[in-house]
């Protein structure tokens, strides 16, 4: 397709009332990622010539969210057709397709948007229309086919008949228009209706009193065309697009043990060979290495994990956490903000902000980084080769140097030279006997006070 026939029209001027939001709804995230720029990705594969985003008064967050295409703000929400209006004056002098699609149907696909534009073009259409065929069509707009299979009018839910209520056949909302007769329908589109609002609903009519057919590409892929509505619809979008990530990182060579436990982001990472077990999430800018494994329940956002890694179970790292090749991160360890050489071992147990861990280092179960004065937050160096002993407290800022030793339960303030043993904790005192000793003692006096007989 040459790029200069394409242009898109983003409609999302809706605050979306049933969302109950201080955000515009075209905001709210699926796997991390604004539906707005669900769309707006969709649209940049198409190579239109520009794309259009027409917003309501009053999102700034919308606009930034656009950029770096054009937006246009409709400032009375008076329906489809007048939010396409709103963007006329910037496709002035604009002869080729115009594709209109809705910021609340997130998930349609570049491959259906094609198909569309070519059901216009081959059937030199004076527009098309993407229609599906939906178990529950309530509240959506009804297509209606004419004898020759071309499309006659849509009705809106509202203004259907009970017959016309039967049909499944439903408005999907994309719509592939000729841009040479776009801005004449428009003008003619009336607010006749239930609503009081401006259809863009109306334009096949329009375009057949003109003498311009309109056609329809029916997608039977269901799951792109969901709009939302309600936070239960995004729920059910939410589901929908983790269901697609999942396949296409299996596809890329990832194994899942239970992938509908799985939550990813839209920018998660993997290489091949990974292994995720059930019941893990990933929050924003994840990377993971060829060959390594996240046990189950592990929490990680922000995270760089080298090649052939374990992570959990029940692992968090947290952003800025950068996992060396070959290393281990065990049950009930938080990783932040760190950097741990290759081949480490943080196996149980330990809190590792602010910190540098050399290669080969034993970061044993208990011990922590005391990173944090209540005021900043201090870094902890470690060298190569250390091992770090069970319930040690690091009080950043502290270097211990490589192959250096720290021996359980201390308290480290002061840095450690290379290979050198730190031990700093109250020396255990033992005497000898003192327990049987104890045990005697107290059954003699629960003789002379019980007089034998058993509570229960
Ligand atoms: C619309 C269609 C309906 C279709 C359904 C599919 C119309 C009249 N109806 O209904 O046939 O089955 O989508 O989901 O087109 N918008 C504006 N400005 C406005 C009004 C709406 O920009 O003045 C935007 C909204 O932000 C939203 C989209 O257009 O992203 C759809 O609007 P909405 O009110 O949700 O239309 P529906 O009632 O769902
Ligand atoms: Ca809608």
């Amino acid at each position: 397709m040459s790029r200069n026939s394409l242009a898109i029209v983003i409609l999302a001027a809706g605050q979306g009332t049933r969302m109950k939001s201080g955000k515009p709804k075209v905001m709210h995230e699926l796997a991390g990622l604004p539906m707005i720029r669900w769309l707006i990705k969709t649209a940049e594969k198409l190579e239109p010539q520009k794309i259009i985003v027409v917003a309501g008064p009053g999102m700034p967050e919308l606009l930034s969210a656009a950029k770096p295409h054009q937006s246009v703000i409709q400032e009375v929400r008076n329906g489809t057709a007048g939010a396409l209006r709103v963007a006329m004056p910037a496709l002035k002098g604009f002869k080729g397709d115009v594709l209109v699609i809705l910021g609340d149907a997130p998930l349609v696909s570049e491959k259906t948007l094609q198909a569309l534009i070519e059901t216009r073009r081959d059937n030199d259409a004076g527009l098309a229309v993407l229609g599906a065929e939906v178990c529950c069509a309530d509240g959506l707009g009804r297509l209606i086919i004419g004898k020759s299979g071309n499309l006659k009018k849509i009705v809106e839910h509202k203004d259907a008949t009970p017959a016309e209520r039967e049909s499944n056949l439903i408005n999907t909302g994309a719509f592939c228009i000729d841009g040479m007769r776009l801005a004449g329908w428009l003008d003619k589109v009336k607010n006749n209706n239930a609503a009081r609002e401006y259809y863009i609903t109306d334009l096949p009519e329009i375009a057949a009193k003109d003498g311009a057919e309109a056609r329809v590409h029916i997608t039977y892929d269901t799951g792109e065309v969901q709009g939302c509505n309600s936070r239960s619809d995004l729920a059910a979008l939410e589901s929908t697009l983790q269901k697609r990530l999942r396949a296409e990182i299996m596809d890329s060579g990832v194994t899942m043990l239970d992938p509908s436990t799985v939550t990813l982001h839209h920018d998660t990472v993997f290489g091949r060979d990974v292994i995720i077990e059930p019941n893990v999430f990933f929050g924003p800018g994840v990377e993971v290495g060829a060959g390594s494994v996240i046990r189950a329940f592990s929490h990680i956002e922000g995270a760089k994990i080298g090649r052939d890694v374990a992570i959990g179970p029940f692992a968090r790292l947290r952003p800025g956490a950068d996992i060396g090749a070959e290393s281990r991160i065990g049950n009930f360890v938080e990783v932040k903000q760190s950097r741990i050489g290759r081949r480490s071992k943080i196996n149980h147990l330990a809190y590792v902000g602010d910190a540098t861990l050399g290669d080969d280092v034993n970061f044993s179960a208990g011990a922590i980084t005391v990173n944090y004065d209540g005021f900043e937050k201090h870094h902890t160096t470690i060298g190569k080769g250390v091992m770090i002993g069970s319930n040690v407290n690091l009080v950043a800022p502290v270097t211990i140097d490589d192959g250096a030793f720290i021996a359980a339960g201390s308290t480290i303030t002061e840095d450690v030279s290379a290979d050198a043993l730190a031990i700093g904790r109250g020396v255990a005192e033992v005497r000898e006997g003192w327990a049987a000793e104890y045990r005697k003692r107290k059954e003699a006096l629960k003789k002379k006070l019980g007089g034998g007989k058993k509570k229960k």
